[in-house]
């Protein structure tokens, strides 16, 4: 084993900062076995020098990020901070150098990736994120790497812990959205501000990171379309369980069926209680992954919390050391399929549409007429009627999007459709 240490600069230490640095020095003897080096924390960089920090020595600490990563003597700098800016300056300056890195950001990969893995590849050095997606499930590496000879087709994923929580609880207890978003919010699932969440940036992001990377190709986070849960009802949940579902929001990555192209999106749908992602409770996260070779496989785990992070953060880290050691780089950006990214009213789906009716006749054939008229193929429908008003249930064979809406708007215009209460995709069938 070589004697003189690999040095790491942390960038950040919060949440998930912390924890590498804790695993760093508690596991100090098994990495360095396992990387054939010892691992030595040369600096941490924060905002507030003067927070106590458990188990972190006190002359490592500095704000000037900067200076720690042009040092010149850093092997690797691990970037926890967050957000765009300064990590992405950071994260170039240290390629510049000499460093290689890891990061845990989506955000900043989602937008930058494709100029950093440039900034990597041009200095010969590893830009790994694996916690970026799904904290501590491998997903990145085993969809880089494991499956690099298959053909990825599909990728559908429960990636946001926050609104896999609140959507569980409206499902398990009956809740409304916002008694279900108070108790994640009390229990530290939520932040004070939930929007990121709750409406689908965070999962777009991590749909744009993984459709680039599962299709080959550049998937940029605004080709990601994206709907929030926000207005998900316990309505909904009732109209899943009597078609045997419950509702997700799913970040769906998708190859065309001729191949050409691809879509990724972000939106609430309904998954029937038999596919594996229906069983994913609490703040869980799983990716389900279609492939022509292997068929279905599923990652499932802790996709956030500090330890879980860290321990993608940690195994990204030997990756790199290990690298380092041999004079390599790991596999870096690969877009060369270029596929282009299709609209969202080209994606074909199920959809489950509750309609808001006069109780009358004629109603039923009036709206079957608007479907017909929009080549969208019924396959269910149910009416409940009272006092006038009915509420009719349609359920769809598969069709585009795009007719989808040109039948809602269609709908909207009849005088007998007093509203239209819900629309959500039927997907996982
Ligand atoms: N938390 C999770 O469960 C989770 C899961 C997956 C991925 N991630 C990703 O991991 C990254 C870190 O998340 P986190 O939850 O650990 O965040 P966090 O708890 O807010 O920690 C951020 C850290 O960055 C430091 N920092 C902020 N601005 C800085 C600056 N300008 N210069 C130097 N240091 C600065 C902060 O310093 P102070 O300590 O002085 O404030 C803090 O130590 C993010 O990209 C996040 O998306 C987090």
């Amino acid at each position: 084993m070589r004697t003189r240490p690999l040095k790491v600069a942390l960038l950040g230490c919060g949440v998930v900062g912390s924890e590498v640095a804790r695993i760093m020095t508690t596991h100090a003897a098994d990495l360095a076995a396992r990387i054939g080096a010892p691992v030595e924390l040369a600096g941490v960089a924060v905002r507030r020098p003067d927070r106590v920090r458990a188990g972190i020595d006190p002359s490592l600490v500095t704000t000037d990020a900067t200076a720690l990563v042009k040092r010149g003597d850093i092997d690797v700098v691990v970037e926890v901070i967050g957000g765009i800016e300064p990590a992405r300056t950071l994260i170039t300056t240290a390629f510049q150098h000499g460093a290689s890195v890891v990061s845990a950001n989506k955000a900043l990969i989602a937008q930058d990736g494709a100029a950093l893995h440039a900034a990597a590849e041009e200095q010969g050095r590893d830009l790994y994120y694996e916690a970026a997606v799904a904290g501590a499930i491998p997903l990145i590496r085993p969809l880089r790497e494991s499956m690099a000879g298959d053909k990825v087709n599909r990728v559908l994923g429960i990636v946001n812990g926050t609104t896999n929580f609140i959507l569980d609880k409206m499902d398990t207890t009956g809740a409304g959205y916002q008694e279900a978003l108070d108790e994640a919010t009390a229990l530290g699932y939520a932040e004070a501000d939930p929007t990121a969440d709750v409406e689908g940036f965070d999962a777009a992001a991590k749909a744009a990171i993984l459709s680039g990377i599962a299709f080959h190709s550049r998937v940029l986070l605004d080709d990601v379309y994206r709907e929030g849960m926000t207005e998900v009802t316990a309505a909904d949940f009732a109209s899943a369980k009597e078609m045997g579902c419950t509702i997700k929001l799913l970040a769906i990555c998708e190859r065309a069926a001729d191949g050409g192209s691809v879509t990724a999106r972000v939106h609430p749908a309904m998954i029937p209680l038999t596919h594996p992602l229906a069983s994913v409770r609490g703040a869980y996260n799983a990716v389900f992954v279609e492939s022509e070779a292997a068929g279905q496989l599923m990652f499932y785990g802790p996709g956030a919390g500090g330890s879980p992070t860290a321990s993608a953060v940690l195994g990204d880290l030997v990756a790199v050391c290990r690298n380092r050691l041999a004079g390599a780089t790991g596999p870096g950006d690969s877009a060369y399929a270029a596929l282009p990214v299709s609209p969202m009213g080209e994606v074909v789906t199920r959809y489950h549409i509750s309609l808001d009716v006069a109780d009358k006749p004629g109603v039923l054939a009036q709206v079957a007429t608007v479907f017909a008229e929009h080549g969208v193929s019924i396959d269910t429908v149910r009416q409940q009627g009272k006092d006038g008003e009915a509420s009719l249930v349609v359920v769809t064979h598969r069709a585009s999007d795009a007719s989808l809406s040109g039948v809602v708007e269609a709908l909207r215009g009849l005088d007998t459709v007093r509203g239209v209460a819900s629309i959500m995709r039927v997907e996982g069938e």
